[in-house]
């Protein structure tokens, strides 16, 4: 394992090895700070972030190292000057790891392929690998297991958040049921969904249905995503309000879960669009646990994938 750039090229050992060292660098982080000193993180940013971004540069920081924000629009690679090739082999001189928020997946990949240092995967249309790995953090905090879990993801399941799920729960055991709209705009592709059967162990499930409630009967986490994610285009949110509304996570559909089942969702948020307020902000919500929880598992993969602990 020497990227991050999707769960799927992971095994089951290498993700709960991490999330192991993940819950040790949250419970002593001063046991691990310094270990990454004199090193360098180079962010590449092609999107928004919050989470992300802040997490990360602070993860460094809590290392001993120090991260570089690199804006893609300031680059020549964004400015269509220079190729990824070029631009990795080039920063690869100067950084001892890369991490990068990207469009397209396979940019992610072509960078993995041309770089000498670990790179990792911050986000790209396809996947988002360091979400799920804080999400499994969590899930395992909050149920003390994840194998034989049920989680039911309803919304927007053409989605990297979907697709990191989908891999992540079939790595760890977990049964995930989508609920999402017909068509291949809102489903996950049937490569996706096969890639990730064939990563399951313990029969962990994946089960595809257009039948939110069918989804969400008896789960132990009910996770939803945006309903406009970065790269869908602003003029199609009328549509998609329409089709996504009827896997609005609401009181309702919480009420057909487990009732010890805790919401999460990557955040950002909108109330009112993929969650009602009454969920995000009750008290079965963890979307703040999760969202910390990315803090500590990035420290755990920058640490792993530089062979530091
Ligand atoms: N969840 C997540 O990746 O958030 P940001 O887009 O704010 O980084
Ligand atoms: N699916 C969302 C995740 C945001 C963290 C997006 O791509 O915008």
């Amino acid at each position: 394992m020497k990227h991050l750039i999707t769960l799927a090229d992971w095994t089951s050992e290498d993700v709960e090895s991490v999330l192991e060292l993940a819950a040790k660098v949250k419970a002593k982080p001063g046991k691990y700070a310094g270990m990454m000193a004199g090193k360098t993180l180079l962010m590449v940013f092609e999107k928004p972030s919050l989470r992300t971004r802040v997490s990360f540069e602070t993860g460094m920081t809590q290392l001993g190292g120090h991260a570089i924000y690199y804006d893609m629009s300031t680059s020549p690679l964004g400015a269509g000057k220079e190729t990824i090739e070029d631009t990795v082999q080039t920063v690869s001189r100067y950084v001892d790891v890369i991490m990068a928020r990207l469009f397209e997946h396979d940019a992610a990949e072509r960078m993995a392929a041309s770089s000498s240092v670990p790179v990792i995967n911050a986000l790209t249309n396809y996947s988002h690998p360091c979400q799920i790995l804080a999400d499994l953090q969590t899930i395992k905090e909050m149920k003390g297991r994840l194998a034989g879990l049920k989680l039911a993801y309803l919304g927007d399941a053409n989605n990297n958040v979907t697709h990191s799920l989908m891999f992540g729960c079939a790595l760890t055991g977990m049964n995930i049921s989508i609920g999402c709209p017909v068509g291949a705009d809102y489903s996950p592709a049937q490569k996706v969904i096969e890639t990730a059967m064939s990563l399951a162990i313990k029969d962990a499930e994946v089960e595809v249905t257009h039948d939110a409630r069918q989804a969400a009967r008896d789960a132990d986490i009910v996770y939803t995503d945006s309903w406009m994610s970065y790269h869908i285009a602003a003029d199609k949110l009328e549509e998609r309000v329409r089709v996504f509304t009827p896997y609005q996570v609401n009181a309702d559909l919480m009420g057909l879960a487990a009732p010890d089942a805790i919401f999460m969702n990557c955040l950002p948020a909108v109330r009112g669009y993929e969650q009602t307020a009454d969920v995000i902000d009750g008290p079965q919500s963890v979307v703040f646990d999760e969202a910390e929880n990315r803090l500590h598992v990035q420290k755990a993969v920058m640490l792993r994938l530089l062979d530091l602990a």
